[in-house]
This record gives structure tokens, sequence and C-alpha cells, in this order.
């Protein structure tokens, strides 16, 4: 069954913990890290969060920004995303600011919280039971097959955290660490105590924020993690390399992509502004010199220094859905894309959204960024 990409995102302080025991929440981001986390929240179809967080912190969940909200109704989405919370007794505030601000609202609780959850809220929100207790697999597969949701982003708080990593059900986590001490052991953590799947995460960017960092981190399947071998290393260097070849643009990042078939055999390369095109992407070019029909293409991998973009103004389509159209399923990069041009840019999530598997290597990334120094800073 197809479930969510679910994006965990968290702030917290140096000594671990989410918030301290006062009665106000515990700013521990920054403003600017504050407007990001509103462009991941614009760029999902759901956000979800514990009902312990509910009843603490009382937050809106809102996209802020009115810009940002315009733009999901141009692109056919509602303006706010889908409100989730989860719920075991049902004990939910009516007046809390969650039922009376923004989009849609869902509580997913256990058929004895329902009762409850109903009872309280009335009309205010669907209510959606899941049976004696909440299996978290079959929420996120309501939220999939039922809601449409596609990309979600979980904001807590650390028990929902917590059981989603714990069940090897979290695609990506956000982590921002803010320069604090909470030093109070009764204030709530981040992650408590219990097996976790795999083994360590597979750390995909690190970006200071004003005084915080963001870590954003790949959780590990059990045992290895995905296949890896010689080859794709060798093609991904090669698609670095071709990196070095694209004119110098001050507004758009210096990207090489190769494709190449199961067999081993190159079907294309590309780079960005390549030929007399100012503005085509490394993947775009090399997919534009592939047959449409050629058969290997369903088998092949797209080797690209770059993780391919989800969002361009230049083109209708993004090199994600570019990649999805002609068949491959298996990416190798050496890079996430940083915000510099688009707000949470996130073509793993697509791609991966579309079936396919996506690999970052990140021995790559220096390589990668080289020809984009004067981008990168
Ligand atoms: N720094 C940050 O980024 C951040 C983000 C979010 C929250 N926080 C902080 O985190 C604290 C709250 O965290 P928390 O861990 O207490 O609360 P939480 O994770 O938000 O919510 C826990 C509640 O969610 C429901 N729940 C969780 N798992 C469930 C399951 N498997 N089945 C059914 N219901 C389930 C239960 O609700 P019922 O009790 O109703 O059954 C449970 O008590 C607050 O202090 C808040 O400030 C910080
Ligand atoms: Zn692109």
């Amino acid at each position: 069954m197809p479930l969510p990409y679910v994006l965990l995102s968290a702030a917290v302080s140096l000594d671990g913990f989410l918030d301290d025991t006062g009665p106000e929440r515990l700013l521990l981001s920054s403003p600017a890290d504050f407007d990001r986390v509103d462009a991941v929240r614009a760029s999902v179809d759901a956000i979800l969060i514990g009902a312990g967080t509910i009843r603490a912190d009382n937050p809106r969940l809102l996209v802020n920004s009115a810009e940002r909200r315009a733009a999901r109704v141009r692109e056919g989405r509602p303006e706010y995303p889908l409100k989730v919370t989860v719920t075991a007794s049902g004990d939910l505030d009516p007046d809390a600011n969650f039922w009376h601000t923004g989009g849609e609202k869902l509580v997913c609780t256990t058929d004895e919280g329902a009762e409850r959850a109903a009872r309280l809220l009335g009309a205010t929100a669907d209510v959606v039971p899941l049976g004696p207790v909440l299996d978290w697999r079959t929420l996120l597969e309501h939220l999939h097959d039922v809601r449409g949701v596609g990309r979600l982003m979980v904001e807590g708080g650390g028990t929902v955290h917590t059981q989603l990593l714990q069940q090897g059900l979290a695609d990506e986590l956000q982590l921002v660490l803010a320069p604090l001490f909470v030093g109070d052991p009764a204030a709530p953590r981040l992650f408590g105590p219990g097996p976790y799947q795999g083994g360590r995460l597979r750390l995909t960017e690190t970006r200071r924020i004003e005084d915080v960092v963001l870590m954003r981190y790949e959780p590990t399947a059990p045992g290895e993690g995905p296949a890896v071998t010689a080859a794709d290393r060798h093609w991904l260097r090669a698609a670095c390399e071709l990196a070095a070849l694209c004119p110098p643009s001050a507004t758009a990042f210096s990207v090489g992509a190769v494709v190449v078939a199961a067999d081993g055999t190159e079907l294309a390369r590309g780079h960005s502004r390549e030929g007399d095109d100012p503005v085509v992407h490394a993947e775009e070019a090399a997919l534009a010199k592939t047959d449409p029909a050629d058969p290997r293409l369903a088998g092949a991998t797209v080797y690209s220094s770059l993780e391919p973009c989800a969002r361009r103004a230049s083109r209708p389509a993004p090199c994600a859905e570019l990649i999805l159209r002609a068949g491959p399923r298996r990416v190798v990069t050496a890079w996430r894309e940083p915000d510099t041009f688009v707000a949470a840019a996130d073509g793993t999530g697509v791609l991966r959204g579309g079936g396919a598997e996506v690999v970052v290597l990140p021995e790559f990334e220096a390589l990668a960024k080289a020809p984009n120094a004067h981008l990168t800073g």
C-alpha cells in the first residue's frame, strides 16, 4: 500500500528538549527558521501533530505567507494544508486555535476516542475512528488513500516523532538545533527510549540559519542502506564533471546528468544551459536526447550532480516529473537542493512519491558544489 512521504520537523535545545515546563511555548527557532518552516508547510498536503501539542502549545499551524498560499491556490491545491491530530483519549478542547484557523481539520483516533472527540467537537472537524487502537500504518494509509495526502509534515510532539521513527515510517527528519539549554528533566524530550529501526541516519544537509542549525537526515533501512555499486560512483562522478562544462550563471545551478541503462550502457548525458538554451536543466537536456520509446529507460538510472528539481519557474514540468514520465525509477545524486532559488525544494519527495528510489552519495557533494561555489557561499 502506498504511504505518504513523511517528513518529521522539530526544533530542539542543545540538551535535547522540545520545550520547557513553563506555561508558554519555548521559542527554540529563529525568525528566519520559522519562515523556512512556513515554506515547508506550504509544500505539503497535510500537517500532523499529537493531541499533547494542541493542549500544551495551542498552535494554529498556518501557512503565514499570503504569497505562498496564493501559489498553492494557483497550483490547484487548497489554500492551507489539511490539519491532522492524533488522540487516543478524544480529549480535545473545542476552543483550541487548531479548530478555528486554516484549512480542513481531521482527528485520527480510536473507536473509543472517536465518541468523545465527536461529542466535544461537533461539526468543527472530521473524526475518524481507526480501530480499537491507533496503528500508524493504518493512519498513513487513510491519509494517502482517503484524503489524497502525498506529502505529510509532522510537527511533533516527541511521542509522535518517536513512534514514527521507531516504526520505520519516517522518510526524512528536519531537525533544528537551538543554542540554548532547558536543563529541566521534567521537560518533554524529542525522542524517547525504545528500539529504533536501522542504524546511523544519513545526513543529507546542514544549513546555518541565523543562530540555529538545520540538519536534514534520512533514516536508513534496517541492515545496510540502499545498494550502491562502483558503477554508481563512476557515473555520478561523470555527472559532477559535466557540471563544470555549464556556462556560468548567477541565477541557476550548474548541474550535470547522465542516463544509464541497467546493463551499464550510457543512454544520454546533459548539462545545465547546454547548447543555445539558457534555461535548460541537466536532466531535461539528457532526457531530451533519449528515444521515449526506448524500453531501456524504464530500468535506467539517472545520475545527477544535484537533486532533480521539484518546481521551476522557467518550464511547466520540473525534472523530477520529467524523470518519472520518461521511465527511470532510480536516481543517484550528490547533493540535496538548497533553497537558494526555490523554497523547500524536494525533488526527492516527488520522485519517491512516484515510486522511484533516490540515493544520495554525499562523498561527491564537494565535487558537485565546486562549479556552484559563487552561489553557495
Ligand atoms: N520544539 C518543537 O519542535 C515542538 C514541536 C511540537 C511539540 N513540542 C512540544 O512537545 C510537547 C508535547 O509533546 P508530547 O509528546 O507530550 O505530545 P504529542 O506527541 O504532541 O501528543 C501526544 C498525544 O498524542 C496522542 N497520541 C500519540 N500517539 C498516539 C497513538 N499511537 N495512538 C493514539 N493517540 C496517540 C495521545 O493523545 P491523547 O492523550 O489525547 O490520547 C498522546 O497523549 C509540548 O511541550 C510542545 O511544546 C515541541
Ligand atoms: Zn531541473
